[in-house]
């Protein structure tokens, strides 16, 4: 049985350190009464006053992205060893927005790789992670042009399959189906495609790893509100959500960990 995992990605939403505190304290409150492992990844900075609010609560610690390298000259860059000392359990890795789109994006492609992850660098991550005990939330998902090319199950198989390379031990893994044109758009996928890209991400998985595919939880993420998540989690094959920006706040995002 899949315990359902419910992450808040706080994104730059919470900016303040009173904000982040009051927010943070108030899931852990709400955090009580909810069946839902749930975690909260805040900004980097933030992470130690997060943990401090979340003490004596079930609610986990995660961070919204790593760097591969555990040391060296990599100026900006956070390593795995750095989130592990600051009590992080979960990493989320390959983001739409840390692979450079934020959303619609005015990068042009070319420019885009320079600033971007790629599935390669994806990969690099998932494996540091995992090296360091930490667990990697991988974020998948196609843009509006590859869906309306019909190209979804493609690119979201690839992105899987890319991510999981090199990697032989599955357990501490979990995905977040994303389709990029649902995040922070208000136009969340319909429920049934949700689960039936969902089931394909685990068949996916279980072509290389067999039944070990059964014990992935794999969320569903991309304007997950209140009044939607729900008809989500009453899906067979979804086991969570990755939730932007209704999380920031302990009044929606309580809501959401406690749907039913
Ligand atoms: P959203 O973001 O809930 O604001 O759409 C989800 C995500 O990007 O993880």
């Amino acid at each position: 049985m899949r315990t359902p995992l419910m992450a808040a990605n706080w994104k730059l939403y919470n900016v303040t350190v009173e904000e982040s505190t009051a927010e943070a304290r108030g899931i852990a409150l709400a955090s009580a009464a909810s069946s839902c492992e749930v975690v909260i990844c805040p900004p980097f900075p933030y992470l130690p006053l997060v943990k401090e609010a979340i003490e004596n609560s079930k609610v986990k610690l995660g961070a919204q992205n790593v760097f591969w390298e555990e040391r060296g000259g990599f100026t900006s860059q956070v390593s795995p060893v750095i989130l592990k000392e600051l009590g992080c359990e979960y990493v989320i890795i390959g983001h739409s927005e840390t692979r450079g789109r934020f959303g619609v994006s005015s990068i042009s492609e070319d420019l885009l790789s320079y600033f971007s992850e790629t599935d390669e660098t994806v990969n690099l991550k998932v494996r540091a992670v995992l090296k360091h005990g930490l667990k990697p939330i991988i974020c998948v998902g196609e843009t509006i042009e590859e869906r309306k090319a019909g190209k979804q199950d493609e690119v979201v198989s690839y992105q899987i399959q890319t991510a999981l390379k090199q990697v032989e031990d599955i357990k501490d893994i979990v995905v977040a189906y994303e389709p990029v044109w649902a995040i922070g758009t208000g136009e969340f996928c319909d429920p049934s495609e949700a689960n039936r890209i969902i089931g394909l991400i685990r068949d996916k998985i279980r072509e290389i790893y067999g039944s070990s595919a059964d014990e992935v939880r794999i969320l569903y993420g991309g304007s997950v509100d209140p009044t939607n998540i729900a008809s989500f989690m009453a899906q067979e094959e979804i086991d969570g959500a990755l939730v932007g920006r209704a999380s920031a706040k302990a009044e929606t995002f309580s809501k959401i960990i406690n749907y039913s």
